[in-house]
């Protein structure tokens, strides 16, 4: 391989595939300074023997050409054959720096395919991140991307890789979730629970739905489970810095204080409403939110004991331990209406339960099924009706089932539904196999 001076003119673009060249000023400057420090490279041309084509370093020719240059260093490099030329010219055009991380994809995959041409089987991706010097799991991000950004473009205006494979996912796990409803609704009627789980869990807004309850003259319930929104911003507590969102936080939806304190108002008169004579209410809420708490509980008519009762998990979280205690806990009131009565007396106000493997978890604020069932069989009895307003995973539901009570609620996320409804096909199988 040589350097030579060719003749700007004389030297071919062909397929490139940086579109935006970015800005050259800085460039222009330099060549026009001290001359092009780092020569392009090019090969012959294929078809006139006059000619070359360029393999690498566009940006460096236009400051040449800017310049007005008319000679420019170049490598020539030799090649046998189209994918010999594109293959040094992906090759070349990989080792650039400061590419966009749009273009290191496509180049990648583009490379990926040459290879694949010219090898067949044996071409792998373990391979291809041996020859680039890169790790496998960063090559089949790229692959992965360059896919994605073929079948939808707007993918490419994310500021970054981690950005673009969020994004990725999420599309990737609505598609999934379509898909996975339709087949668990399909198969709904060969699976008693489903079928009867797919009416519990109600697709809507909460008060809204108590709202016909009410209207419809329902008052059956003996327990509400409210775990409401937290109006923490639960998307900065539950996100570390850097690390992924977990499940279904896209889909979770938070309020403000002031929506809270609004929403909760409503429930509460509404759940009083819509329930015996005799009966309880469990309100989980952020320590944070406490006093807000306590104020509209004092304006509802439900009466509520002042000590509140805890949920402690065995793990905390903190986001500034050097000042804060991990928080292990979280805290909810239990509130009365008439004359209703403990079903296991003597029973402690802390309820303790691991909070269960994170890659297991339906929804990112998932309360533990067993937890759910202490709780159900502390308030109720089998037979009663239990309503849940902010169904989340719906473990309140499935505790229901276990427990042989009766169960409705909502959330306003499908999503959410159909993680569940998976969960009673799991749980629950066949009619034949449940009766079995
Ligand atoms: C704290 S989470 C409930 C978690 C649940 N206890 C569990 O164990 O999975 C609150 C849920 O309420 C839902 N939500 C928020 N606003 C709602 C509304 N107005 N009506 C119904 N659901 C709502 C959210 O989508 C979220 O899933």
């Amino acid at each position: 391989m040589e350097v030579r001076e060719i003749p700007i003119r004389q030297i071919e673009r062909g397929e490139r595939f940086r579109e935006d060249l970015g800005d050259l000023t800085t460039l222009i400057d330099s060549v026009r300074e001290k001359g092009l420090l780092q020569p392009i490279s090019v090969c012959p041309h294929p078809s006139d023997n006059s000619r070359y084509l360029l393999l690498a370093g566009e940006r460096r020719l236009t400051a040449c050409q800017r310049v007005g240059l008319d000679t420019v260093p170049a490598l020539v490099r030799e090649y046998r054959g189209e994918i010999d030329r594109r293959e040094i010219e992906l090759i070349e055009n990989l080792h650039r720096k400061e590419m966009h991380w749009t273009e290191q994809a496509a180049l990648t995959a583009e490379l990926h395919r040459l290879y694949q041409e010219k090898h067949g089987q044996e071409w792998t991706q373990r391979r291809l991140a041996a020859l680039l010097g890169r790790s496998l799991g960063d090559v089949n991000q790229d692959l992965k991307l360059a896919d994605a950004i073929q079948a939808v473009p707007e993918l490419g205006r994310a500021k970054g890789k981690k950005e673009a494979l969020t994004i990725v996912r999420r599309l990737e796990e609505s598609a999934s979730i379509a898909e996975r409803r339709e087949q668990v609704l399909a198969e709904a009627a060969e699976f008693d629970m489903v079928e009867i789980a797919a009416d519990n869990y109600r697709v809507g807004d909460a008060i809204e739905g108590l709202e016909e309850l009410a209207r419809d003259g329902f008052r059956n319930a003996r327990l509400y489970e409210v775990d409401p929104p937290y109006a923490i911003d639960i998307a900065r507590v539950k996100t570390q810095k850097g690390s992924v969102q977990p499940t279904g936080l896209s889909e979770y939806h938070e309020v403000s204080a002031a929506e809270l304190r609004e929403m909760l108002g409503k429930l509460l008169a509404l759940a009083y409403e819509a329930s015996q004579p005799d009966a309880w209410l469990i309100l989980w809420y952020a320590s944070k939110n406490e006093v807000l708490i306590r104020a509209v509980l004092e304006a509802s008519p439900w009466s509520y004991h002042p000590v509140p009762a805890i949920w402690v998990k065995e793990k905390g979280v903190c986001l500034n331990p050097p000042t804060v205690l991990a928080s292990c806990y979280e805290p909810f009131f239990v509130c009365r209406k008439g004359n209703a009565q403990i079903v296991r007396q003597g029973r402690s106000n802390v309820f303790q339960y691991p909070i269960g493997d994170p890659k297991k978890r339906r929804h990112p604020t998932e309360k533990p099924l067993d937890l759910m069932r202490d709780l159900l069989t502390t308030f109720a009895h089998p037979g009663d009706t239990v309503v849940c307003p902010f169904l989340g995973s719906g473990n309140t539901l499935l505790a229901c089932y276990h427990e042989n009570m009766y169960g409705l609620g909502w959330d306003l996320e499908e999503a959410h539904k159909v993680r569940f409804l998976e969960a009673v096909r799991e749980q629950f199988g066949k009619k034949e196999e449940s009766d079995a």
